[in-house]
């Protein structure tokens, strides 16, 4: 079980920030990853949608010798995480109790920002995760869908992500928030400009920005020491699944993992 591998999964590209991270803290482990290029957004669609779409990714993987599943997808793991866990006895790992846990440790005044795709912030996960770590946390919840195309753009610091950003984080700014969780696997590659509007526009410096890409893989870390599935000491092995338009997942996906995809497969659901 050691040798298996860590299956990976999110609606499109924008898990690779997971996918990412693992492969730089957990660099001796296999990692299989599935984007479901075909149906992004999950982030528009009704949770019985995205619950059939997040079981049918997981049905992908399960056919590989896999040790852990981990849901890089915010909207995947704030509706699917109880239907996965019913389909597998293996461990599913969702970005949001991660996340949450993270953004509760860093806050210093129990002021804090949300922001996710519709569906994330109408589950209302990261809220009740929240709360129930802290019950007295004041939260602002707001969705940035913008972001996900200019992210897919590779508009990370463009004029018209700025104006967006002045838009969706003047709320968070009114709450005078010391903290904001990225509850969406584009967002991270924001992260500069958003401090830096928060700090020009605003007058907010010091606003903690909570990646649930670092805090998933804190947990995976620790769950696969915990049950001895530690890979041997040797390079880890990383295969690409996309459901469709391979060469886009390639050419976009390569800036979200920061490293070069060209091997990738498409395969059906
Ligand atoms: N991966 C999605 C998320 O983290 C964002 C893109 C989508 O809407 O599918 O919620």
């Amino acid at each position: 079980m050691r040798r298996a591998a860590i299956g990976v999964f999110d609606s499109g590209i924008g898990g690779l920030t997971v996918a990412a991270e693992i492969a730089a803290r957990l660099p001796h482990e296999d990692i299989i990853y599935l984007g479901d290029t075909a149906r992004l957004p999950y982030g528009t669609r009704s949770p019985q949608t995205i619950v059939r779409y997040a079981e049918r990714a997981t049905g992908l993987l399960l056919k590989y010798p896999i040790k852990a599943l981990v849901v890089a997808c915010n909207t995947a793991s704030a509706y699917s995480l109880d239907a996965l866990r019913a389909a597998t006895d293996l461990p599913v790992l969702g970005v949001i109790k991660p996340g949450a846990r993270a953004a509760v440790a860093g806050s210093r005044s129990g002021r804090m920002g949300i922001a996710g795709t519709e569906g994330t912030i109408r589950s209302g996960s990261y809220q009740q995760a929240i709360h129930a770590l802290d019950p007295v946390v004041e939260l602002v919840a707001r969705p940035w869908p913008l972001l996900v195309p200019l992210a897919e753009e590779g508009w990370h610091d463009h004029a018209v992500a700025r104006l967006a950003l002045e838009t969706y984080l003047s709320d968070f700014a009114e709450l005078g928030v010391d903290t904001i969780v990225l509850g969406c696997t584009h967002y991270p590659v924001f992260k500069r400009l958003i401090s830096e509007v928060l700090e020009t526009t605003f007058g907010a410096s010091d606003v903690a920005l909570v990646d649930s890409a670092v805090a998933v893989t804190t947990d995976l870390q620790q769950l696969l020491m915990e049950r001895d599935l530690e890979a041997p000491q040797r390079a880890g092995r990383r295969s690409f699944f996309c459901t469709d338009a391979r060469e886009r997942f390639e050419r976009v996906g390569g800036h979200f993992f920061r490293g070069d995809l060209s091997s990738a497969t498409v395969v059906d659901l």
